[in-house]
């Protein structure tokens, strides 16, 4: 039988065309698997979002260290395998090792890589790194047209949905949205667009964090009317994140595996609904990495 149109992947951004995507979604395996980045070079060194305004040069490189450990200890209990990546000099922003690529198993357990393209100049060179250790643990690395997509920020902006063969794509601000017409034929999945219209949360990962299937947690003044919609259709739980626990706090920047959540710490009432739904919740302090816009989340890139 000839391949339908009326089947195939799609890219959407609206409420209604979800029971289709949805219906053609199948099962993908949960990563068992996360790659970080050392942070011997970790600093602030220029600033490329809000949220490094006033911060450059005041990172605490020892506080940074522990800090980054205990992400690292975290995912380990977790049960996730760590992969290490060394820090590269004049690379301050390396340690956001979900900014690199997106990792993809397809249908056959063939694993790919889409490596992204940074938004800034500060951050091209790092990709390659990434790309080298896709490269050795077999993965097949696929490349955007620089001249037709400005710029895509892998797992940023990127976000699987838990055990299904679909895509969150966040765009505005540092991925443009031609890059999810090219993921979506690559990899034959839908790519659900979200339009995010806030600076201070200039990565999807920032605003959303899916905890599991059915349950998410946002921040709904980062998302359009036509993307909350999209959410609140897609998910049974929607749990949101009030202005200090999402801006300050960066709650939606935490790491759910569908059981447990390394969230920030100092935000209870977040910890007590992600209790009360039945997550085990490990909070860990990461304000050096706040600093720089970033926090639990984008610390590590999901691997299989
Ligand atoms: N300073 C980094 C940048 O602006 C932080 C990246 C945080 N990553 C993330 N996925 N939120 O590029």
């Amino acid at each position: 039988m000839p391949f339908s149109t009326d089947t195939a992947v799609k890219v959407i951004n609206r409420a209604d065309q979800l029971p289709a995507v949805l219906a053609n979604a199948g099962h993908m395996p949960r990563p068992g698997q996360v790659i970080m980045v050392e942070p011997a070079y970790f600093s602030i060194d220029y600033v490329i979002n809000p949220h490094m305004e006033g911060n450059v040069g005041k990172v605490d490189k020892e506080k940074a260290l522990r800090q980054w450990g205990a992400v690292r200890d975290a995912f380990t209990r977790s049960g996730l395998t760590v992969h290490v990546l060394a820090g590269q000099p004049k690379m301050p922003d390396m340690v956001f090792s979900a900014n690199h690529g997106l990792p993809y198993i397809d249908e056959q357990g063939n694993k790919h890589a889409i490596m992204s393209i940074m938004r800034s100049g500060h951050r091209r060179q790092e990709v390659p790194f990434a790309e080298q250790w896709y490269r050795q643990n077999g993965y097949e690395i696929h490349h955007l047209d620089p001249i037709e997509i400005k710029a895509f920020e892998g797992m940023g902006d990127a976000l699987w949905h838990p055990g299904r063969r679909m895509l969150w794509g966040g765009y505005g601000f540092r991925t443009s949205p031609k890059a999810y017409d090219f993921i979506s034929t690559r990899y034959q999945v839908s790519v659900l667009t979200l339009e995010l219209k806030e600076p201070a949360f200039y990565h999807l990962d920032t605003c959303m964090c899916i905890l599991d299937e059915e349950t998410v947690l946002i921040y709904p003044q980062a998302f359009t009317a036509d993307g909350l919609a999209l959410i609140r259709e897609a998910f049974k739980t929607v749990l949101e994140a009030g202005p200090r626990e999402a801006e300050v706090n960066f709650v939606c920047n935490a790491a759910s595996d569908g059981k447990n959540v390394i969230i920030q710490q100092g935000s209870p009432s977040i910890v007590d609904q992600l209790k009360h739904l039945g997550f085990a919740v490990r909070e860990v302090e990461t304000g050096e990495y706040i600093k720089s816009g970033g926090s639990v989340f984008c610390m590590k890139c999901m691997a299989w």
